[in-house]
């Protein structure tokens, strides 16, 4: 048995219906594709799966879009199954008989349903297997109902279901029910196939509903059950972008509330976007209107002040990050104090102390220990040292139009402002170089280098023009 196995998952396999297009959102993508909590719907539901069963045993079922949705999660390691005409849910579970034939349980979730959670559908696995249901089904009573298929139980505070209605078939009376199907079931598969077969399209939408599989397996005198889940939010579905956003924010909320809770400072956290991966230690403060995204981990006692937009990036303890700062795949060490407007593009990896600061860009630069490159400055391809000036204005020319070259300025060194370094190019340790310097030449240790025209002073020349003017009027 692997670590994420319990005994009663053992026969288990998980099919995830994620083949339809998602016509209410009137959009181009696919719906399992679009995002909530930075990362796609259907990455979601992969994830809560590969926690019950091992991702072999996990078939995901697609079909609009298919190569788009498999490429986008075949990284999480589980099976496909094609559903190449979308005619329903019911129709998608009839394509995924043959991956399922080994299994003795097959628990079915839905691809625009993200936030459930695994306890949840092991608590669901559970309870089916205890009640040797043919049929479980996971319900909810959220606060609005609407849309949602409905729940009918043979009277009421029964464990059995004798029937799943879609919204636009209620009845009158049945309209007053607010238990709903979340979409997610577990079924004993044998049992499954044996009436799925039956289904019709004799419906509102012309498709083979896989909720209607209830009534055939109540007709052959099998056991149907539902649970009602404790929290209805964790299965909201996601049909339009309406849901989708309102699902995004909830699991921003989650998120900020977790970080709070383990000692991070989050100022007006609704105005924060932090994605569900994102690892921030004890002590950070985060201002509002604060970005945190993608595998970004901030270290302890950092301060992220507003509007900075930080992804993929490590910062280690003790940074401070000021107002507007944009950070992409950089790497920052203890200590450094970035910004304000600073623009740290992939492979900037800023050493402990450094400052970098306003409208200051770097890419694949390293800026070591204590070195200062504070304003107005492109700083790319460098490898710089320990203890480095770098004046205001200084520019690295990296590129001479087809290839980019690296340009190295060694410990304690001192660029002067307004200096165009010229790669490949090297400016020794301890070295200067001189204000508004072109520099095309390495540098040696501890010498100044100036590439600037000679001043020129021309004594009185102001006065006489002033004077030859006045001369004229
Ligand atoms: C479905 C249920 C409804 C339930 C709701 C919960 C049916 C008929 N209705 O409605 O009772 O309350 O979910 O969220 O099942 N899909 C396929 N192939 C298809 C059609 C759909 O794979 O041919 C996938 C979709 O990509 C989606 C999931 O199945 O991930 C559910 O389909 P959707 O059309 O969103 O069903 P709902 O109308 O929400
Ligand atoms: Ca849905």
């Amino acid at each position: 048995m692997t670590k994420n196995q319990s005994a009663s998952t053992q026969g288990l396999a998980i099919a995830i219906m994620a083949a339809g297009k998602g016509t209410r959102l009137k959009s181009k993508r696919p719906k399992v594709l679009h995002e909530v909590g930075g990362r796609p719907l259907l990455e979601h539901v992969i994830r809560a799966a590969t926690s019950l069963v091992p991702p072999q045993r996990v078939f995901t079922i697609i079909g609009h879009e298919a190569d788009a949705v498999a490429a986008a999660v075949q990284h999480t390691g589980v099976d496909f199954v094609m559903q190449t005409e979308q005619r329903g849910t019911g129709h998608a579970m009839q394509c995924a008989r043959e991956a399922l034939q080994d299994s003795e349980h097959v628990l079915v979730l839905s691809g625009d349903v993200p936030l459930i959670r695994p306890a949840t559908l092991q608590k669901l696995v559970d309870f089916h297997l205890v009640q040797r249901a043919a049929m479980t089904i996971l319900t909810a009573e959220p606060a609005d109902p609407t849309g949602y298929g409905r729940i009918i139980r043979p009277k009421a505070g029964a464990a059995s279901v004798s029937a799943i209605v879609e919204q636009k078939a209620l009845d009158r009376k049945q309209q007053k029910v607010r238990e709903i199907n979340s979409g997610i079931y577990v079924f004993r598969t044998a049992d499954l196939y044996a009436y799925i077969h039956k289904l019709s399209t004799d419906n509102a939408h012309g498709e083979y509903y896989l909720t209607d599989v209830t009534k055939l397996l109540v007709k052959a005198k099998k056991k149907v059950v539902g649970i009602k889940t404790e929290d209805p939010v964790e299965v909201l579905g996601a049909n339009t972008l309406a849901e989708l956003v309102m699902l995004d924010a909830d699991m921003r909320r989650a998120k900020a509330q977790a970080l709070l809770a383990s000692g991070v400072t989050i100022f007006r956290p609704e105005t924060c976007v932090i994605d569900a991966e994102v690892e921030v230690g004890a002590d950070t403060v985060i201002e509002p209107f604060v970005q945190l995204l993608g595998k970004t981990k901030i270290g302890s006692d950092c301060r992220i002040r507003s509007y900075s937009v930080i992804k993929d990036s490590t910062l280690a303890d003790g940074v401070q990050v000021r107002p507007g700062c944009i950070l992409d795949e950089a790497t920052v060490a203890t200590g450094a104090i970035l910004g304000p407007y600073s623009h740290l593009r992939p492979g900037s990896d800023i050493g402990e102390q450094a400052h970098v600061g306003n409208f200051v860009e770097t890419k694949k630069t390293r800026l070591g220990k204590g070195s200062k490159a504070n304003h107005l400055t492109y700083l790319g391809d460098a490898e710089i040292g320990d203890k480095v000036n770098v004046g205001a204005g200084t520019i690295t020319c990296n590129y001479d139009g087809v290839n980019k070259h690296v340009t190295r300025i060694e410990d304690g060194a001192f660029i002067g402002s307004d200096s165009t370094l010229v790669a490949p190019v090297t400016v020794g340790k301890g070295a200067y170089v001189g204000a508004g310097s072109c520099i095309t030449q390495d540098v040696p240790e501890d010498s100044l280098a100036l590439g600037r025209a000679q001043q020129v002073v021309k004594a009185d020349w102001a006065k006489k023009r002033r004077e030859a003017r006045a001369a004229k009027r």
